[in-house]
């Protein structure tokens, strides 16, 4: 199949533009488009062979249900049973990065719930997604748009690199301002199922309720019972067998030198600490602006498997506001494989670099 690629505005969306990717959307094809978080990988909710489709496409396993987006309240209505008590609060926080798990209406294909008797759903707050459902006029399911258990595309390159003459049109709309994936948050049980862009600190305040969060969301823990089904499997990982510093920031340079042959992915302090010393360094920007981390969080975790290193070292940041999104991402991507000493990375190094 040929790939269209749309270059659309984020700003003044081009009308004809995205009246060619809603047509797409409307036969039952695949577009991949922007949203504030990550890039989505979209196919009309309604169209059972469409869906099944993103789970081909994407190698995602059968069990692990698609996030819905809409464009408005009546279409969210129209797919999920919200409780009446939180409407008005739900519709003051979208649209944004954070989706609700609600009861699913009848007539929502079981493909794209897996099968589960409830539905996430999220209004993303970018011009180019609000239109492309509207022209569309049908909800759309859309995981983030990367091959099963690899780092989400937060720009249009990334995911022409992945899904090229696989899908029917890219819309390319330049970076994801937030760069990692919304906030779920299961209004039955009240928790946050998968941390994200939106810091559960907002969601304590917009509902005057403290959400629960456990440690399976925070990526500590790897959960059979995880209530977000794509908390269970590894997940965000490049091909770079990855080991996550969990030690103090100040004594990292200490803790990895004499190291041969890795790259570094972390905070401009630690890089510029790093970097004197020869390292391949992957800049994420000033521990001081955790924003500006998360935005460039995937694009290092892509651009690391560029790199000729038998292995990559990247460092945890603190988990307030979005750093617990980050740190959820990063324990999954190293695959639970930490250190904190010298002699926890050697053991790492011998299990698990590569030794080509
Ligand atoms: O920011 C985002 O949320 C991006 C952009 C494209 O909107 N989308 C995204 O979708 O991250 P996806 O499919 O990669 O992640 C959706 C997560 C998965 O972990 C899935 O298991 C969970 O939501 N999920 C979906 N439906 C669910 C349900 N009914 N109950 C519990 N978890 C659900
Ligand atoms: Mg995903």
């Amino acid at each position: 199949m040929r790939t269209k690629i749309l270059k659309i505005d984020s700003r003044k969306p081009d009308k004809k533009k995205i009246r060619i990717a809603a047509a797409s959307i409307r036969r039952g094809g695949l577009v991949i488009f922007p949203t504030e978080t990550v890039y989505g990988i979209g196919g009309d909710a309604f169209n059972r062979k469409a869906v099944r489709s993103i789970y081909r496409v994407k190698g995602r396993p059968s069990g692990n249900p698609l996030m819905v987006h809409v464009s408005g309240m009546e279409m969210a209505l129209g797919i999920g049973a919200f409780p009446k008590r939180y409407l008005k609060i739900i519709d003051s926080l979208w649209p944004g990065p954070i989706a609700f798990v609600v009861p699913a209406r009848r007539g929502v294909p079981k493909e794209v719930v897996s099968g589960l008797g409830t539905v996430a759903i999220r209004m993303p707050d970018h011009k180019v997604a609000l239109e492309l459902i509207r022209e569309s006029r049908t909800p759309i399911a859309a995981p983030s748009a990367n091959p099963s258990k690899m780092p989400s595309s937060t720009k249009a390159s990334h995911a022409t690199g992945y899904f090229d003459g696989k899908v029917d049109v890219i819309i390319d709309s330049g970076s994801s301002r937030k760069g990692i994936e919304s906030t779920i948050l299961d209004l039955k049980t009240f928790t946050v199922l998968r941390p994200g862009a939106f810091p559960a600190e907002k969601i304590a305040e917009a509902f005057g309720r403290k959400p629960k969060i456990t440690k399976a969301a925070r990526g500590l823990a790897t959960s059979k019972v995880a209530s977000a089904p794509g908390m269970r499997y590894r997940h965000y990982s490049p091909k770079t067998p990855l080991f996550l510093y969990t030690g103090r920031p100040s004594a990292i340079r200490k803790t990895v030198s004499g190291m041969d042959n890795y790259a570094f992915i972390g905070s401009r302090e630690s890089c510029r600490a790093l970097g004197r010393w020869g390292v391949t360094v992957l800049d994420l920007g000033s521990r001081k602006s955790i924003e500006k981390v998360a935005s460039s969080l995937f694009d290092s975790l892509i651009k690391v498997d560029g790199f000729e290193v038998d292995f990559a070292i990247v460092e945890s940041f603190p988990e307030g506001g979005i750093g617990m999104g980050i740190m959820n991402r990063l324990r999954k991507a190293a695959n639970h494989r930490y250190f904190s000493t010298r002699g926890q990375l050697k053991a790492l190094i011998s299990k698990y670099a590569k030794d080509d």
